[in-house]
């Protein structure tokens, strides 16, 4: 059932305080890549939701690092393609990137120009929403590409930092809420 692969989930995910600074509660998904059971419930949910909610989806678009873990995963399951979003300076050829402030400083991402093509339907993809800084420059990147957006998806939704108020008008659709 959805409750017992959701609790399966939440049992692989390790919190770390003080990581990778003091204050910082790191919440780890290397559990879940370890057992077989709780990956295939990630996934398994992950579908059921893009087909009951947008079955025209035409790609998969996975975040630098940790959404290339589950991103081709799900694209697989749902047989369409993945497109990689990464930090800036690591994709070959023409790229488009969009500039997102951090705590401290600025970082950037990027995707290959001929990565998405105009009209096309995406689902954005990570494991974790914490500001929401991240998610929000992938979304405005596949706008500056004319992508429609269908939305995000992550494994994990901290609450408190209000990510999905600086998403919108993008919505989000989290598995484990804390
Ligand atoms: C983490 C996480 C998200 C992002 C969320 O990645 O995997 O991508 O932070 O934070 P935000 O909602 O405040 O933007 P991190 O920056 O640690 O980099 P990594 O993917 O290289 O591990
Ligand atoms: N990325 C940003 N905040 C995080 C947290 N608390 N745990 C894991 N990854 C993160």
């Amino acid at each position: 059932t959805r409750e017992a692969k959701l609790d399966l989930i939440t049992k692989h995910i390790k919190p770390f305080p003080d990581f990778p600074s003091k204050g910082i509660l790191f919440r780890d998904i290397c559990p879940i890549l370890k057992d077989p059971g709780a990956l295939t419930a990630v996934i398994d949910l992950f579908e059921e939701h893009v087909r009951q909610t947008h079955p025209q989806v035409e790609l998969i678009v996975g975040l630098d690092a940790r959404g290339f873990l589950f991103g081709p995963l799900l694209a697989q399951r749902l047989g369409v393609g993945f497109v990689l979003v990464r930090k800036k300076g690591k994709l070959p050829g023409p790229t488009v990137s969009v500039a997102y402030k951090l705590e401290y400083g600025e970082a950037e991402v990027e995707v290959q120009e001929d990565a998405v093509a105009p009209g096309e339907k995406v689902l954005l993809i990570d494991d974790l929403l914490a500001t929401g800084g991240t998610l929000c420059a992938a979304c405005e990147l596949m706008k500056k590409q004319n992508a429609e957006v269908m939305g995000c998806m992550v494994i994990i939704e901290l609450k408190e930092l209000n990510g999905v108020e600086k998403l919108k008008p993008n919505t989000l659709f989290s598995l484990v809420q804390y």
